[in-house]
């Protein structure tokens, strides 16, 4: 049973480097807990994620990746966690090699042989965000994290935007709020937060 003081929202943050991705991640965070909702960010920066190297014949029968690296840790939280935010640059109409990888090895949430092991995800819902400097890149780039979600992992992505951004940040990790290219950010993040909380408790009150 979700209550609202007791709903998990799990962030996870694409970008390499510090910059307009973590920005909006830790404005959201400020926006969910002024609303009592727990939040946690990963920055996969800050994570070792191995390459998928294909090998499915393993990963499909047991449910897990035969190269360590901190993915189950990352797939534990995603289990427990109601809702998600994923945000990512756009690197030529893609999410960066970073975040390709977390996706690709997220496969064993899908891929298992023996369906009844899968967890079931039907019931979580996502926000996706995209930031760079040109819109049909970053929409393109947004549209394929979304697919992704909703054809692979049947994640119900309940608001998804992309934001334009500055490449160069000459150290003002703020950028994004600052520079006036996005005259509504705040706003946009306050009704995206909204439109999560709202559709998970639309989830828990049909369950
Ligand atoms: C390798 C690379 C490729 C990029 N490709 C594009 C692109 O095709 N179109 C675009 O609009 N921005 C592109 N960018 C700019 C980033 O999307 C932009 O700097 C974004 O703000 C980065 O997000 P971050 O600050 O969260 O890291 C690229 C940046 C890098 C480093």
């Amino acid at each position: 049973m979700i209550r609202d003081n007791n709903m998990k929202i799990l962030s996870i943050c694409g970008s390499p480097r510090k910059g307009n991705s973590e920005a909006i991640i830790s404005r959201l965070k400020e926006i969910f807990e002024q609303k009592g909702i727990e939040n946690e960010i990963i920055l996969l920066r800050e994570k070792n994620i191995q390459r998928c190297r294909g090998c499915v014949e393993y990963c499909n029968k047991n449910l897990k990746c035969l190269h360590k690296d901190d993915m189950p840790e990352i797939i534990q939280k995603m289990i427990t966690a109601d809702g998600y935010v994923f945000v990512s640059p756009n690197y030529f109409a893609m999410p960066p090699g970073l975040f390709k990888d977390f996706i690709d090895k997220c496969s064993v949430l899908y891929t298992a042989y023996d369906f009844t092991k899968k967890p079931d995800l039907s019931k979580k819902r996502a926000l996706v965000i995209t930031v760079g400097t040109d819109k049909e890149f970053i929409d393109n780039c947004r549209d394929n994290i979304s697919k992704w979600f909703l054809e692979t992992l049947r994640i119900k992505v309940v608001a998804e935007k992309s934001f334009c951004s500055r490449s160069e940040l000459k150290g003002n990790y703020n950028d994004i709020f600052e520079n006036k290219v996005n005259s509504n950010i705040d706003e946009e993040l306050e009704k995206m937060a909204d439109e999560l909380c709202d559709s998970l408790k639309i989830v828990n009150k049909a369950s």
